[in-house]
Formats: C-alpha cells, sequence, structure tokens
C-alpha cells in the first residue's frame, strides 16, 4: 500500500471482530516498526505482544481495575489547556457521542471500558520505556507507535492506540510481568474492524494545516 494511502486511511478503530491476527503479520509491523529513527540510535522501545487467552485475562484485569478506579481518558494536562485546544476535545466528543447515542451506549462506559478491552481486539501491544532514560524519550516512543499504525495498516491490519492503560501500570506490569523499571507508555489494539458497529464509520475531525504552522521567510 502507498504511504500516502495508509497515512489519510487510517484511523482508530474501536469495535473489532474476534478473528486472530497472524504472528507473522504482527513480526511483519514490529519489523518496520523498530526501523523507526530514534535519538543517538538508542532505539528504547519496548514491545509485549498479547494475544489469545492472555490479551483476554489482561482485558478482564484492565476492565476490573477501570470499574473500581475510575480512572477515565483524559489529555493529562498539567495546566489548563487554551481554549483552541479544549475547543478540539469538544469537538470529538460532540461529534463521537450521537453515533454512540444511537447505539445505545453510554459514553464514558463505551470510550473507558472499550479501551481497557482494547475494543474487542484480538491482540494488544504494549510499549515500555526503561526508566534510565528521561522523558525525551517519549519523542522515539511516538516515532516508533506511528510507524506501528502505519505499518499495521498497509498491512491490512487497523488499530487504536490506547493510552489509558497506562493509568493501570500497576495491573498490566502484574499481568504481564512487565519489571517495575519499565514504564508502560501507552498500548496499541491490532485487528480486524467490525464494519457493522457504526463506531468505525466516525471519522475524527482535523483543523487544517494553516491552523498549525508558522512560516518565517
Ligand atoms: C497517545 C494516544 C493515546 C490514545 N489513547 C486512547 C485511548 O485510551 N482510548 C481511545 O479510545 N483512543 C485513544 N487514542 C486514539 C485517539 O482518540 C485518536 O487517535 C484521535 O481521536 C484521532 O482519531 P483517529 O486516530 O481516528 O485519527 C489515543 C491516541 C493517541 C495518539
Amino acid at each position: 500500500m502507498d504511504l500516502f494511502q495508509a497515512m489519510k486511511e487510517r484511523k482508530s478503530i474501536r469495535a473489532f471482530k474476534p478473528d486472530p491476527v497472524e504472528r507473522e503479520t504482527i513480526e511483519a509491523i514490529l519489523d518496520l516498526a523498530v526501523s523507526a529513527p530514534s535519538a543517538i540510535n538508542l532505539q528504547p522501545w519496548e514491545f509485549t505482544v498479547v494475544l489469545g487467552e492472555e490479551k483476554a485475562r489482561l482485558s478482564r484485569k484492565l476492565v476490573k481495575a477501570y470499574r473500581e478506579k475510575q480512572i477515565s481518558c483524559s489529555p493529562g494536562n498539567v495546566k489548563p489547556l487554551a481554549p483552541a485546544f479544549t475547543a478540539r476535545g469538544v469537538e470529538s466528543f460532540q461529534t463521537m457521542k450521537p453515533i454512540l447515542d444511537r447505539m445505545g451506549v453510554d459514553f464514558n462506559t463505551f470510550i473507558n471500558e472499550g479501551s481497557c478491552n482494547f475494543y474487542g481486539a484480538p491482540a494488544a501491544i504494549i510499549l515500555c520505556l526503561d526508566d534510565s532514560f528521561s522523558k525525551a524519550r517519549l519523542v522515539d516512543m511516538g516515532i516508533t507507535l506511528g510507524y506501528l499504525l502505519l505499518a499495521a495498516h498497509a498491512h491490512g491490519i487497523w488499530t487504536c492506540p490506547i493510552g489509558l492503560i497506562a493509568a493501570y501500570e500497576d495491573e498490566v506490569r502484574d499481568s504481564l510481568n512487565i519489571p517495575e523499571n519499565k514504564e508502560v507508555v501507552i498500548s496499541v489494539a491490532l485487528g480486524h474492524p467490525d464494519w457493522d458497529s457504526p463506531i468505525n464509520h466516525f471519522t475524527s475531525p482535523r483543523d487544517t494545516m494553516d491552523k498549525f504552522v508558522r512560516w518565517i521567510d
């Protein structure tokens, strides 16, 4: 698949079919993800691939933790957001909510429990960063995440990045035997979309390029 097509087409999927993703396909995706650039070529990323009954067990643990702790998806900002950023969050909510209303599901439950369940995807990949690295290396993690999402798409596998699980880091570590010195940064749900689910026909809005760019010449 053409790179431009993958970049344009990719979007987050929030209802997956249970059909498994071939191990060889996940290997091919990760092979491309680890070709991402990184500062001083440190390649700081670590991936844990969770499949089958282990993935189901992880989902059950995370959904239980969500029901107990009620930590929800949030932007995680450290200061109040500027109005332009808030407006984008509100717009995303307002465009997605009517679809979930029509599906007869509660927005918060769908998004938070759905995230903890990797939206029913048969495969989850957890991305970790050794805690000896500075926060600057999260840039490298973001780059490999981007590569992973696009590589998956080019392989016909759809995804949803799931940041919420970082709030349940202890449960993830415990479930997957991830050592204390590895920071759980983000995860990705991977699988085949259930196109019968209306939520998968949602496309999130974007501002145009000129809103973000300042030219100096
Ligand atoms: C770092 C990061 C964390 C995210 N965490 C979640 C999450 O926990 N749950 C979820 O449903 N979507 C999550 N998303 C998906 C975003 O909501 C989505 O990328 C955004 O709304 C743009 O939509 P698109 O991916 O369909 O283009 C995350 C995306 C990123 C990049």
